[in-house]
């Protein structure tokens, strides 16, 4: 099985009533795949932990998915976070334990963090707010991966302290948008930046997504705003192509609080009868995109960066 196929089955049994949101993972690991991580690891900005879990080869018994405990779905329309959510007395049945384990995994979401920690993959979890200095101590870890930066009000403070928590022969792992992130949201394109009234309906699809996807820049305004905190970019690659992107921007994300709603309502074993003839369904429209992510041309560049940075002017 190529690593595609894996990735994307994987996030599949983690994600299918969203799958656009596997085949985003599933890039985002084959992106982070080419850079190793050395611990210890901090994970800034973890969620329910279940991205990460994932990419270390965790499984979950098959009727256990990232819908299985949500808050009030109808709070979803006032763009509440439904998955801000932990019932106690739910445990999520760890079929494979993850291959490696992470030390750290710091949010600001109390409900996403005891669902992290209940994996089983973090040694330790922090609840603190990424935009205020971190309560963690200098010099303590060997990577720092994050893909939040982008939701952040104060991201300069964010890398400088991410630089003070790491060794000096650590790294950061970032993924973060780029200045074309925009361009390939149908919302952004025709209504915000066209500025055609007829659009604005697209606004239903969008969602507030994309103005929740801040900070989309160049690699040069990226790199400078690292160099401005003393670190320096020791890889980076560009991902996520328009054609990519733009089938992610559709998805099924205005009606996954229907669909989540009937899984919610079904037996164990029903929900993971039908997940399982869900991917086999879904799999062949993702699987080439997924591995043709690399094909774009030199007008529409990927919509994403991942940079790995060091210590360093
Ligand atoms: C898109 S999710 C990514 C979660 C996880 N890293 C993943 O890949 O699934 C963004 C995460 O950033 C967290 N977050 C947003 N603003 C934050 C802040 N100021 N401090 C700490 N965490 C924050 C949210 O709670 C959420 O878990």
């Amino acid at each position: 099985m190529t690593p595609q196929e894996r990735y994307l089955r994987a996030f599949l049994e983690m994600y299918w009533l969203r799958p656009e949101t596997a085949l985003w993972r599933a890039l985002d690991c084959l992106a982070l795949d080419e850079v190793g991580m050395s611990g210890p690891v901090l994970d800034l900005g973890c969620g329910d932990g279940l991205f990460t879990f994932t990419r270390a080869g965790g499984r979950m018994a098959p009727d256990f998915d990232a819908f299985s405990q949500v808050g009030d779905l109808d709070a979803f329309f006032d763009k509440v976070d439904i998955y801000n959510f932990s019932d106690a007395n739910t445990r999520p049945d760890v079929r494979t334990p993850p291959a490696w384990t992470v030390d750290v995994g710091l949010d600001h979401k109390d409900a996403l963090l005891r669902k992290a920690f209940s994996t089983g993959l973090y040694r330790e979890v922090v609840e603190a707010d990424a935009n205020a200095d971190l309560p963690l101590e200098d010099g303590r870890f060997g990577t720092v991966y994050s893909n939040i930066l982008y939701w952040l009000d104060n991201y300069p403070l964010t890398l400088r302290e991410i630089r003070r928590v790491l060794r000096d022969d650590g790294r950061v792992l970032l993924q973060v948008p780029s200045e074309t992130f925009r361009d390939y949201s149908f919302y952004q394109r025709l209504y915000v930046q066209g500025g055609d009234p007829r659009w604005q309906w697209l606004h239903l699809i969008d969602r507030g997504r994309s103005d929740n996807i801040r900070h989309c820049k160049t690699f040069d305004a990226w790199r400078d705003d690292f160099a401005a905190v003393g670190l320096k970019v020791a890889h980076h690659r560009r991902y996520l192509s328009k054609t990519v992107l733009e089938a992610w921007d559709i998805g099924l994300r205005p009606i996954s609080p229907f669909l989540i709603e009937m899984a919610n309502k079904l037996a164990p074993e029903n929900r993971a009868a039908i997940k399982a003839k869900w991917i086999e369904g879904i799999l062949p429209l993702l699987l080439p995109l997924c591995e043709l992510d690399w094909i774009t041309d030199a007008a529409h560049p990927p919509g994403f960066h991942l940079f790995v940075l060091e210590k360093g002017a």
